[in-house]
């Protein structure tokens, strides 16, 4: 089956029935696409939350199961205050203005990273979005705020290291399942390794973000900085994982 785009721009054919089920996405070049527009860079964060937006409900049409977005990583607390501050903003001005929509398109709020490490009102407003969507029953929208991939691992390891001292799990037990279950992607079963990663404006590198998850993913990486993203940009990105050939170590095997 075929999806033909309607913009009569670029024609992006689309085998629907090969849509990745887990997309996750580096939401990169939100300052640089301010500085190009002699902008301060919230303005960029501003537009990029309106981004959010388009990816999300065209994710959604494709029918792609969950869409992680990198949204805040452990490492950008390092940016100005004034920043850091903006970027804890945008929850609540994203779910106050986007909750109808996630629901009129059956989308699902998540969360993964370190919660807890955010202000109190930050919390308030994720919490609220979870609860106001966790009927729906359509595409996860898993949000990474405060997350690192590094970071996770530790805490994983260390839920499994508590295990194995009460005795509830022995070191020979520890296989490829028992780690995956113990990463914040675990209640993302069973999609919880992506099947693509794009990372939008022209950096080359994963920058602490799903470390285990994304030992098999197709990585596209796109020029464009995040806010001028749009749906059909994104269709060009499935497009190029479609275009790609998976062998997970093994070989090519002959279409006859
Ligand atoms: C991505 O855009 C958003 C976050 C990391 C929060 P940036 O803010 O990293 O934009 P650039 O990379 O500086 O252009
Ligand atoms: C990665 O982007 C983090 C997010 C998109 C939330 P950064 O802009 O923080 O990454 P680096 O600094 O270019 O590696
Ligand atoms: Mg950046």
């Amino acid at each position: 089956m075929f999806f033909n785009k309607k913009s009569p721009v670029v024609s992006t054919e689309l085998d629907l029935e090969r849509i990745p089920k887990h997309v996750a996405i580096i939401m990169d070049g939100n300052g640089r696409w301010a500085k190009a527009k002699g902008l301060p860079r919230v303005a960029g964060h501003q537009q990029g939350m309106e981004g959010v937006k388009k990816i999300t409900v065209a994710a959604s049409d494709l029918g792609v199961k969950v869409l992680t977005l990198y949204a805040f990583s452990t490492e950008n607390w390092k940016r100005p205050a004034s920043e850091v501050g903006f970027l804890m903003k945008l929850p609540t001005r994203f779910f106050d203005t986007f909750v109808p929509e996630l629901i009129q398109n059956n989308v699902k709020v998540q969360v993964m990273g370190y919660i807890d490490q955010l202000p109190t009102e930050t919390q308030k407003a994720v919490q609220q979005a979870i609860d106001q969507t966790k009927n729906n029953t359509g595409m996860v929208l898993n949000f990474a705020l405060n997350y690192g991939g590094r970071a996770e691992i530790i805490t994983g390891v260390q839920n499994l290291a508590r295990k194995v001292q009460t005795g509830s799990l022995s070191p020979d037990q520890i296989d490829e399942e028992q780690i995956s279950n113990a990463l914040m992607t675990a209640p993302l079963a069973p999609y919880q390794d992506p099947e693509l990663l794009i990372r939008t404006s022209g950096e080359n590198r994963i920058s602490n973000f799903l470390l285990w998850q994304l030992a098999y993913s197709e990585m596209v990486f796109l020029d464009q900085h995040w806010p001028d993203l749009d749906a059909d940009g994104f269709k060009q990105a499935i497009s190029i994982y479609q275009g790609r050939d998976r062998r997970f170590g093994g070989i090519k095997e002959d279409k006859k």
